[in-house]
């Protein structure tokens, strides 16, 4: 592979997969397409000023000739880009329809129209919906909940109907909830740390025993790469952390790192639609040679030191 194009390159995981590949890859030319929404910050890819073979355009995927335009001589695409924080599609979810049905549409179009190779697009857990036991395979029918996951499982569809009707090499990820330097400051574990760090309160909604898996950012960063290079056209991949937690364990452990006070939690009252469980089996991408080498508890608290060690990066957010 020569080029690649990254859509959502200057949000948390985009960010992270741009330094994976920039670091893993120093051969590869790099194209970072973003509209810099306000979860876009390029602080997050500061170190890559230099480098000859990245570069970044601010655009937005909704443009699909400027899209085409941008993918000719590239090998792939993954799509990060989205709109990403469920509690932002309770109170409006016409950005979501927009970039993460719609955007996706775009990218499909530009890649048919080039002969793109490979198309990866970066889907999530929440689509399967609220499982009560087990963890879910990618063969389970959906059951998305919010219009968030609603407009990722619309996306996916409409990359598989790629795949299948124009024969457009399409893979697709699922990945549990992600945590790791350079995550917006409105997602609950950057929130808690910054919070805590400022000894404000830390709203937890109702009881604080949803439970959710956690994946480290680099290992879905890792676990992306062997799909974008070894993943079968047409199939979708769980990606999972080894780690279930209830929130209100997982806040707890954080304010245990950061020797904060339990005192800092506060219950507010529940959000609407909100699923209590989300479980994945990810045997299918571990076939492919998948492995998570360090520990939850490890990763966490290199964390919650780069958020302490980052204090001008958790400020420097503009207001949605
Ligand atoms: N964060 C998680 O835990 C998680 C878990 C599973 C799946 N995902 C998926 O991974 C992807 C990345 O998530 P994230 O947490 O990094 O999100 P993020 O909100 O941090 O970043 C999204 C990026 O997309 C850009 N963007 C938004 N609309 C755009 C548009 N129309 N055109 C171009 N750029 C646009 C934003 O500016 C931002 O840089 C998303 O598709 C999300 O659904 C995230």
């Amino acid at each position: 592979m020569r080029k690649i194009l990254v859509t959502g390159g200057a949000g948390f995981i985009g960010s992270n997969f741009i330094l994976y590949l920039a670091e893993k890859y120093p051969e590869l030319e790099i194209v970072n397409v973003d509209r810099l929404t306000y979860a876009g910050n390029l602080g997050n890819l500061a170190g890559l000023d230099k480098k000859t073979n990245y570069s970044f355009e601010k655009a937005d995927i909704c443009d699909w000739e400027r899209m085409a335009e941008l993918m000719k001589g590239c090998d792939a695409v993954v799509n990060f880009a989205a709109e990403s924080h469920v509690d932002n599609s309770i109170s409006s979810d016409d950005e979501f329809i927009r970039t993460n049905i719609g955007g996706v549409h775009s990218l499909l179009k530009a890649a048919r129209k080039v002969g793109l190779p490979r198309f990866v697009q970066i889907s999530t857990d929440e689509v399967y919906g609220s499982l009560d036991t087990g963890a879910a395979l990618e063969t389970r029918a959906l059951d998305p909940s919010s219009s968030y996951s609603a407009s990722k499982a619309a996306a996916e569809m409409i990359c598989l109907a790629y795949h299948k009707t124009f024969g457009l090499d399409v893979v697709l990820t699922r990945s549990s909830n992600n945590f790791g330097p350079r995550q917006h400051p409105e997602k609950l574990i950057p929130k808690t740390i910054v919070n805590a760090l400022n000894n404000a309160s830390i709203p937890i909604y109702a009881s604080g025993k949803q439970r959710r898996n956690w994946i480290y950012v680099m290992d879905n960063c890792e676990a992306i790469d062997l799909v974008l290079r070894k993943g079968n056209g047409g199939e979708t991949y769980n990606l999972a952390g080894e780690t279930e937690l209830e929130n209100i364990a997982l806040v707890k452990k954080i304010l245990g790192i950061l020797g904060k006070p339990e005192s800092l939690i506060k219950h507010v009252a529940d959000r609407p639609g909100h699923d209590f469980r989300y479980a994945i089996d990810d045997s299918k991408i571990r076939g492919l040679g998948f492995k998570i080498r360090t520990g939850f508890g490890e990763r966490l608290k290199e964390t919650a030191d780069w958020y302490v060690n980052n204090p001008q990066w958790c400020g420097s957010w503009k207001k949605r």
